[in-house]
């Protein structure tokens, strides 16, 4: 009978060994240590969910399109109608920009400025109908998206025909234009005008966007792009003062 007893008791501990050997499988927590990368890779998901959420909050004009619309309606002229027969039309964001922290205006808008100072040029700033991200690295992700979805742009220059000068401005973003740029640039006739491109970069110079305006504006003159990198802009206003100064008399707009 004994023998009996401890033969059940025996069978009992191995049964007992085998359940906890079968939970330590799938649910085991040695499991849940080697998803714990994981958990803190959902962590910086997190991160990069706040610039997501941000992304998608600014990224969706279909969603917010009554306040394109509204936009649109109230800014179909440019910023600073002087009279003038030159236009400077310009892409710059300020907030968080590589090489210059946050900064309180955009590097090509202060280039842009310059340009209009010295030629009387009117201005029109080219702005996203959906605001962009105020980070950096949101604004690395928005730039790669926008490449297959076009942003939409709040306002138009309601008087384009008035201008037969075009200066165009942007950061270069990736190499190239940014999206928003080509999208202005499609969006007029620029047959018989001047089109003249300027950037702000961090190293690439024009990069080969020169060529590019030139394509977008099939029929114009394009005249030779001034490139200054974005922290001389931002920082040492002079030294960007006299490279514009200079170019603009290489080109004629000034004595
Ligand atoms: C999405 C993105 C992409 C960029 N790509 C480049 C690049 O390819 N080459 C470069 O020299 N600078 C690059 N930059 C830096 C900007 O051209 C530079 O900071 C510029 O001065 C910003 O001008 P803004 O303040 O007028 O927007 C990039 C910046 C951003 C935000």
């Amino acid at each position: 009978m004994k023998k009996i007893i401890s033969l059940l008791l025996c069978g009992l501990l191995v049964l007992s060994f085998t359940a906890c050997g079968g939970n330590a499988g799938p649910g085991s927590s040695n499991n849940d240590a080697v998803d714990a990368p994981d958990t803190s890779s959902e962590g910086e998901t997190d991160g990069e969910s706040d610039t997501l959420t941000d992304r998608t909050q600014y990224d969706d004009p279909v969603e917010s399109s009554e306040t394109s619309e509204e936009q649109v309606a109230e800014s179909t002229d440019v910023g600073t109608p002087a009279g003038s027969n030159i236009l400077v039309a310009y892409f710059s964001l300020a907030d968080e920009q590589y090489e210059v922290g946050v900064i309180e205006k955009g590097n090509t808008q202060i280039i842009a400025e310059m340009i209009a100072e010295q030629t009387g040029a009117d201005t029109f700033s080219i702005e996203r109908a959906v605001a962009y991200p105020t980070t950096y690295d949101g604004l690395l992700e928005i730039s790669r998206e926008e490449e297959s979805n076009p942003p939409e742009i709040a306002g138009t220059v309601g008087n384009m025909d008035d201008y037969s000068v075009i200066f165009i401005g942007y950061p270069i973003w990736w190499g190239d234009l940014p999206t928003i740029v080509t999208v202005f640039l499609e969006s007029y006739d620029f047959t018989g005008k001047t089109v003249i491109p300027f950037c702000t970069h961090a190293g690439s110079g024009l990069s080969g966007t020169q060529g590019t305006v030139e394509k977008l504006c099939e029929g114009a003159t394009v005249e030779d792009g001034l490139a200054v990198r974005g922290r001389t802009a931002q920082n040492e206003r002079d030294s960007a003062e006299s490279a514009v100064t200079d170019w603009l008399r290489d080109l004629g707009y000034i004595e």
